[in-house]
């Protein structure tokens, strides 16, 4: 059987929610598992998290799939509906909706009853400089005191642009606009914390924090590695070798025979490719790493399969033997990295050809 396997560490989630638990002890935790869970998997991810106080998502679908699942959490939908049908399933199915423009507000006024009846909060969204979703400072306040004279309880939501960068100019500005905004509604809740304003910023946690890249075991920063923020490895990516040949000096190897050898080498194929998500990218140097020890990737990227120049270690490599992409040895971090790219894009992008291992 062609082997290109994802490991998901089901002890990892836990102690990663755990870290959030520690980093944030007096909020309550909504676990982000939108894209399937960053691509790991939402099942597994729910299963996880069984000692969540909430789930994350961005549509109606990702949150009836949690329900399929038999889950009866809360859940928030981060973008709430985006039509109007859409607004009397959240509430049946009791999914707590942001509201981020005049049109949401509506449908949610439309149903008023219904939504407060089923005790269901709602998440006004303020845009305080990500200029995505939210309402601007100057209309939030008349939002919200609108929403609560109608009796609803209402959570001030905000999303911050580089959390990431956590001496950007714009946090700041950011931070001042959510404090005036949430002392002038005062009582309320609020919540602007994703993984990376949860490491910086321990005065702003809120009522709620809302984490997502650190539970699945990756950095939200680009300088600061996944370990040395207390997070453990959730995925485990491996292929194996299915074949090793010398290659000789002058030699090319791959499609376009991109790569051309300089000196003799030995050069083992993985069983993995594009079609699994592993990254093609031209102009990046990867590195895979066997029995402990990282090698280069060369020559170009193919569907099922990549090419690594095993000279170094060739006394130590034989057919079948396990071939790390990314986890233990060297980090999805620094796989993205290396691709120009991130963690989470790495994790969105694997496909479902990988056989997924769950192991506790
Ligand atoms: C509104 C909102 N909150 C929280 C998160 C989680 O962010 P992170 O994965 O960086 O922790 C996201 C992710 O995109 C988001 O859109």
């Amino acid at each position: 059987m062609r082997h290109a396997v994802i490991r998901i560490r089901k002890s990892a989630l836990q102690h990663n929610l755990q870290r959030v638990r520690h980093l944030a002890p007096n909020s309550k935790v909504i676990s982000m598992v939108k894209a399937n869970a960053y691509g790991i998997g939402v099942q597994h991810a729910v299963e996880a998290f069984s000692n969540t106080d909430a789930f994350g998502v961005a549509s109606l679908a990702e949150a009836l799939e949690i329900r399929t699942l038999g889950n009866d959490k809360p859940i928030t939908l981060i973008e709430g509906v985006f039509e109007a049908e859409e607004m009397s399933i959240a509430i049946q199915q009791k999914f707590e909706c942001v509201i981020h423009h005049q049109q949401q507000l509506d449908w949610l006024l439309e149903h008023k009853d219904n939504y407060k009846n089923a005790g269901l909060k709602v998440w006004v969204k303020l845009n305080s400089g990500m200029n995505r979703l939210g309402f601007k400072a100057d209309q939030i306040i008349e939002v919200i005191q609108h929403l609560k004279n109608e009796g609803f309880h209402c959570v001030l939501a905000m999303h911050f642009a580089n959390a990431d960068v956590p001496d950007h100019p714009m946090n700041q500005a950011q931070i001042d606009q959510l404090l005036s905004i949430k002392q002038a509604c005062e009582p309320i809740e609020v919540s602007c914390c994703n993984s990376a304003a949860i490491f910086n910023w321990a005065d702003l946690h809120f009522d709620y924090v809302r984490p997502g890249i650190m539970l699945y075991g990756a950095s939200p920063f680009f300088d600061r590695t996944a370990s040395s923020l207390g997070l453990e490895v959730v995925m485990q990516f491996e292929a194996q070798i299915i074949a090793i040949n010398p290659i000789k000096i002058g030699e090319h190897v791959g499609y376009g025979s991109s790569f051309t050898s300089e000196r003799d080498i030995t050069i083992a194929v993985v069983s993995i490719g594009y079609g699994d998500g592993y990254p093609r990218s031209l102009f990046a140097q990867n590195f895979v790493a066997i029995a402990g020890q990282k090698v280069p990737v060369v020559g170009r990227v193919s569907m099922d399969m990549i090419t690594v120049d095993v000279s170094s270690i060739e006394n130590q490599v034989k057919l079948g033997d396990i071939v790390e992409l990314w986890g233990d040895t060297q980090s999805i971090d620094e796989v993205a990295q290396c691709n120009q790219s991130i963690g989470y894009e790495l994790l969105c992008r694997l496909t479902k050809r990988p056989e997924v291992i769950v192991e506790d």
